[in-house]
């Protein structure tokens, strides 16, 4: 099938509907209101919005990462590339950009907002090699050995059942196929947050690192991949910088940007939430200079091959 369509020079149309039966499974439009209201932080219109809103501040800090990641990805021209938790789909086009016309990314995600965003943002950009599909990372509902590459890009941690996603994931690849995906590992404006609303709010549950972090730490992220059966499995560090224009930009950002994090302050009492949110600026008020809020802020690339 991948050679079909890539001879044929057969790119998918958008909206995707006519394209779905490419890849198999039963077709789910973009729109579904169910999935959408089952997609939990992001399934709203509102997290779809607010992630539009900071689509530039996302390609200037997080473009760089991102081309490391489809760089280790092996990437060419002609692949049939999987975007997992494709969200507003940022790296997704920027695969569709490497794939050329005879390739195709598919752009999943189990928000239909968030797919419509990256949906409307290929179209303006004339991309006809992006499709989207409502789709749960953890019941991949693609045919095996569909794919040349998969790829996700701050999503992975948030799965559920993070080993089924990536069995799944394997499952797609086809022989010797690549899975590149990128995860937080330390991130002041996010990882204080975390550690304050826990001491704040004396949360013991989970015992381990939460949302954005569940892959973070030595050995974490490439013990999930090789459960799940990749070889050649390699986490590339990755640093960077996170810069805002001052604290109350970095501090708002973290509180309005759908994430786990959200979830976490959520658990705190009224009272403890300010706290919470008062010692939050406080920690990071070390990381304010002369041109306003700089931390740096670690990635994870995890690589393996099928
Ligand atoms: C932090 S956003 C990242 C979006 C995008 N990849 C980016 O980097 O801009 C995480 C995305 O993962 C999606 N997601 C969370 N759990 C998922 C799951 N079980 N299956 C598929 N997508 C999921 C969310 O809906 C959301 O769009």
């Amino acid at each position: 099938m991948i050679e079909d369509l890539r001879h044929q020079n057969n790119p998918v149309k958008l909206p995707s509907s006519s394209g779905l039966a490419k890849y198999g499974g039963s077709e789910m439009a973009i729109n579904d209101p169910g999935q959408g209201a089952s997609a939990g932080t992001w399934g709203s219109n509102e997290a779809a919005e607010e992630w539009r809103r900071v689509a530039a501040e996302r390609a200037r800090f997080f473009g760089p990462v991102t081309e490391r990641m489809l760089d280790l990805a092996d990437i060419r021209v002609g692949s049939r590339v999987l975007d997992i938790g494709a969200g507003a789909g940022d790296q997704a086009l920027a695969a569709a950009r490497r794939v050329g016309p005879t390739g195709l990314v598919l752009a999943t995600d189990i928000s239909a907002n968030m797919l419509e965003t990256a949906a409307i943002s290929a179209r303006q950009e004339g991309l006809s090699n992006v499709d989207t599909r409502v789709m749960d990372a953890q019941t991949l509902d693609l045919p095996s050995a569909s794919f040349d590459t998969a790829i996700s890009r701050f999503a992975l941690m948030l799965v559920p059942d993070i080993d089924e996603a990536l069995r799944q994931i394997r499952r797609v690849l086809r022989p010797s196929g690549k899975f590149a995906a990128i995860v937080f590992e330390k991130c002041p404006y996010l990882s204080i947050p975390h550690a304050i609303a826990r001491r704040v709010g004396q949360l013991t549950s989970p015992p381990e690192p939460f949302g954005e972090f569940r892959l973070a730490g030595h050995g974490v992220m490439a013990d999930a991949y090789k459960n799940a059966g990749f070889h050649d499995v390699a986490i590339h560090p990755f640093s960077a910088r996170r810069q805002f224009p001052s604290l109350a930009d970095a501090v708002r950002y973290a509180k309005e940007t759908p994430l786990p994090l959200r979830e976490l302050m959520g658990r705190l009492t009224p009272t403890q939430h300010e706290q919470a949110w008062a010692d939050v600026e406080q920690v990071l008020q070390q990381f304010v200079g002369p041109d306003g809020y700089d931390s740096p802020c670690d990635f994870l690339i995890g690589v393996g091959t099928k």
